[in-house]
């Protein structure tokens, strides 16, 4: 008796320390489709429905849904990967499981290998305007039907593996997507073209046939047939063809294979290799083809042993595919000195390299893998680690296999995406076009981060590949990369699983990180994480139009303000949330008045210049001040508490400008036609929002143009003046009076532009060359 309770107070104990990833039995760099698949196998193995004999039982997965609750969410993992159960508020939390059979059936296309699983952050980005065609089923656990249809669709992305994409949302994990899609009944079936965004729903029979059938027809292919005499000349090595010839054998005595098993084999080697189809008459054929060929392979017109080879009694199209895969030329055996070389000197190629260990045995599959690729635009090549292992250490490789992508121009990238054909394809297609980002060594790395950059300006991303916010914003530093040359800016990421050491002393907090490094400066990068917010950012770095405030310059710039300018500031600091988003509007609000010279716009980081902003009481973030025309210094301040869009913004600053713009009334406007002066006239609706948007250009153009006057009128008011108006807003321009042609024709013109300085350009053309020319 004491003995068993000593033996149960010690086993206890060590259930409870054992590592959240030890038990799911998964690795630290496991991602969200792993450890959903390790839950759901132990789950079932373990539910104490099932193992009513072990008192256990219940603890062990209690500890093992915790483990799964966790992991599965990347806020709570991150914790735990830094402060282990600590970090996790355990207030003691009640963990609860359900029923086996939930487990059982709540996880339809985990575990398969050719169903792809999407979720919210990759579907859009895989499925929109894709270079291969898709197929979603779009599904909720809870739905029998969905269970009805699983093995048809298992069976269907079977067949079809490796020529269209076929995939499975689950509704009941990803609630906001299918509702985004506007999904209304499970299951439903959406297939996409290649490059389409838009999806055309499946409303047939769900059977294996019937999907089939709508699935090949969709692939759009067409298999030639040939004639004796074609075929006699193929034999003979006499046509010249672009790519290696497979013919397709058929006829009454032939065991052809069908119409559709015939597609699938021409669309699995589309563009690498060509399917013809000949049909021997009767019981004739060609004499070197015998009653079990089912197919002759012909290689390339001009290689240097030509010979056909035939393939007889394949015992299916699988057969086939393989045998047909072995007579395409092997991926190169690359070692870590050819790697350099190829880095130094070939800057026009791309190589897709797989990193392996191990036996020529696994290899077999991996080479026959790996040629698929070669439709893709990349050399392949493959490096073994265990003979290069100082190689792979230092591109960070830590599970094999693992592919690489050795970019034109020498920069190196690894596949975070799954290891499946259809996201390696992916990886290279986008590999092939990013040549400006690369993954950092820590020696790299290093020397970025201590300057000895030769004055080369880094864009830097730290990331961890199993935070799904990070995978989502290197997608969108891809994008941002082709904006700009190499030699403006280089993206670099550092991937804070392999360089943890680098990335616990920069004292990075949070993935990912981004920042832009420029000689011996640094700019954290704290807008929301966009494409168009990187580029905008590095853009206004390299031609700055807000004034960075510090305490160093803000006594002889903002304190010794003149009367006749203007400042406009916004404090803020960098982990607001409200203060992220304005940042990217403040830029666009800069950008805006830059054309005016008494304005300046500013900002001040409070967490750098705490006491700065404390000097000047700021107490909540994001705090918008001006300091307006005709005060001096700091004497007075206008607060700003509207929304905080640049229009808003925009809109209230040119309300303290001079005033240059004037609201006309109908007997003004009398006095605009009889003018001697050049006019022009804003006729809007306060309503329209476009309207609304020239309010502010409007103003700035004013005050740009020191000899025109500006006028608006308010159409809602004034129906008569404005019958002539068919959109708002419209801008017309009047020509001074006594230089009319005729007093009747009230010459006016309108402008078209939509900007300030637009609106400024064009009426100075006008007034150049197309009034001069009029001798007006
Ligand atoms: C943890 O719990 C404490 C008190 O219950 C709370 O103050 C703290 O904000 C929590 N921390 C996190 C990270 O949730
Ligand atoms: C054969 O011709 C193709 C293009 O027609 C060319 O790409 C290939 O390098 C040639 N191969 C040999 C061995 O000459
Ligand atoms: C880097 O700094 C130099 C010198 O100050 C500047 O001319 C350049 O535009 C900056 N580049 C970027 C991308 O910020």
């Amino acid at each position: 008796m004491y003995l068993v309770t000593f033996i149960l107070f010690v086993i206890i104990p060590l259930i409870r320390g054992e590592d959240y990833y030890e038990i799911l039995g998964i690795k630290k760099s496991a991602g969200q489709d792993e450890i959903r698949r390790a839950f759901k196998k132990l789950a079932i193995v373990h539910h104490p429905d099932k193992n009513s004999d072990d008192p256990n039982a219940h603890d062990k997965f209690i500890r093992l849904t915790t483990a799964y609750e966790v992991l599965k969410d990347n806020d709570l993992r991150k914790k735990y990967d830094l402060y282990g159960e600590n970090g996790l508020n355990d207030s003691n939390k009640k963990q609860t499981y359900h029923s086996w059979s939930y487990y059982q059936n709540s996880f339809i296309y985990e575990d398969d290998q050719h169903v792809i699983n999407l979720e919210e952050n990759d579907y859009f980005e895989n499925v929109m305007n894709s270079d291969s065609s898709w197929f979603v089923n779009f599904y909720s656990p809870m739905c029998s039907h969905c269970h009805h249809l699983a093995p048809t669709w298992k069976e269907v992305a079977k067949l079809l593996d490796g020529i269209m994409k076929i995939a499975a949302v689950n509704c009941e994990y990803d609630r906001q997507l299918c509702y985004q899609v506007g999904i209304r009944a499970y299951p439903t079936l959406i297939h996409f073209k290649k490059n389409s965004q838009h999806g055309v729903h499946y409303t047939g029979e769900k059977s294996q046939e019937a999907i089939m059938r709508f699935a090949l027809d969709k692939l759009n292919i067409h298999i030639p047939e040939i004639s004796i005499l074609q075929l006699e000349l193929f034999l003979r090595n006499r046509i010249f063809t672009q790519r290696p010839i497979l013919i397709l054998i058929c006829g009454d005595q032939q065991n052809c294979f069908t119409f559709d098993e015939r597609l699938i084999v021409a669309a699995t080697f589309d563009k690498l290799v060509d399917v013809k189809v000949f049909t021997c008459e009767n019981d004739e054929c060609h004499e070197k083809i015998s009653f079990n060929t089912h197919a002759v392979y012909l290689p390339m017109h001009n290689a240097s042993s030509w010979e056909p080879v035939f393939f007889n009694s394949m015992s299916d199209i699988n057969a086939l595919i393989e045998k047909l895969l072995e007579q395409l030329p092997d991926p190169r055996e690359l070692t870590d000195n050819d790697f350099d070389i190829i880095k130094k000197t070939e800057f026009n190629v791309a190589w897709l390299i797989c990193f392996y260990i191990g036996d020529m045995a696994n290899l077999k599959d991996l080479n026959l893998q790996m040629k698929k690729f070669s439709i893709n635009g990349a050399n392949l090549g493959k490096i073994n680690c265990g003979r290069n292992g100082q190689l792979c250490n230092k591109l960070g490789i830590n599970r094999y296999p693992v592919w690489g992508m050795l970019k034109p121009g020498g920069a190196f990238e690894l596949n975070h995406g799954k290891a499946t054909n259809n996201d390696i394809i992916k990886f290279i297609q986008i590999g092939v076009k990013t040549t400006n980002i690369r993954a950092l060594s820590a020696e790299e790395a290093l020397s970025i981060l201590q300057g000895d950059n030769e004055n080369k300006v880094w864009f830097l991303d730290w990331y961890s590949p199993w935070c799904s916010p990070c995978i989502r914003f290197l997608s969108e530093l891809r994008r941002a990369s082709l904006e700009f040359d190499a030699s403006i800016v280089r993206f670099g990421t550092i991937d804070c699983t392999i360089h943890t050491m680098l990335c616990h002393h920069h004292n990075i907090q949070h993935y990912p990180t981004a920042m832009l490094l420029n000689g011996s400066n640094t700019y954290q990068f704290t807008l929301q994480k966009t494409a168009v917010n990187i580029i905008q950012f590095i853009n206004e770095k390299r031609n700055p139009s807000v004034v960075e405030l510090t305490s160093e310059n803000f006594n002889h710039k903002l304190a010794k303000k003149k009367s006749k300018v203007m400042w406009i500031v916004d404090y803020f600091a960098s982990w607001c949330a409200p203060c992220q988003r304005l940042a990217s509007e403040w830029i666009a609000v800069a950008k805006s008045l830059s054309s005016l010279s008494f304005v300046n716009v500013a900002s001040v980081d409070c967490e750098a210049e705490a006491s700065l902003c404390a000097s000047q009481g700021i107490r909540s973030y994001p705090n918008i001040r001006m300091y307006p025309l005709g005060s001096e210094g700091l004497s007075k301040i206008a607060l700003y508490n509207g929304q905080r869009d640049s229009l808003s913004i925009l809109t209230w600053i040119t309300k303290f400008f001079p005033k240059k713009v004037y609201d006309l009334n109908p007997t003004d406007y009398q006095r605009v036609l009889n003018s001697e002066y050049i006019w022009i006239v804003d006729f809007y609706l306060p309503q329209c929002w476009h309207c609304q948007k020239m309010e502010p250009e409007f103003a700035i153009a004013a005050q740009l143009l020191e000899k025109v006057k500006f006028g608006r009128i308010n159409c809602n008011f004034y129906m008569h003046e404005c019958a002539h108006i068919k959109v708002f807003p419209t801008l017309i321009l009047y020509k001074p009076k006594q230089k009319r042609k005729n007093r009747n024709n009230i010459d006016n013109i309108r402008i078209t532009a939509t900007t300030a300085e637009a609106i400024r350009d064009e009426i100075l053309e006008l007034i150049n060359f197309r009034m001069k020319h009029d001798e007006l």
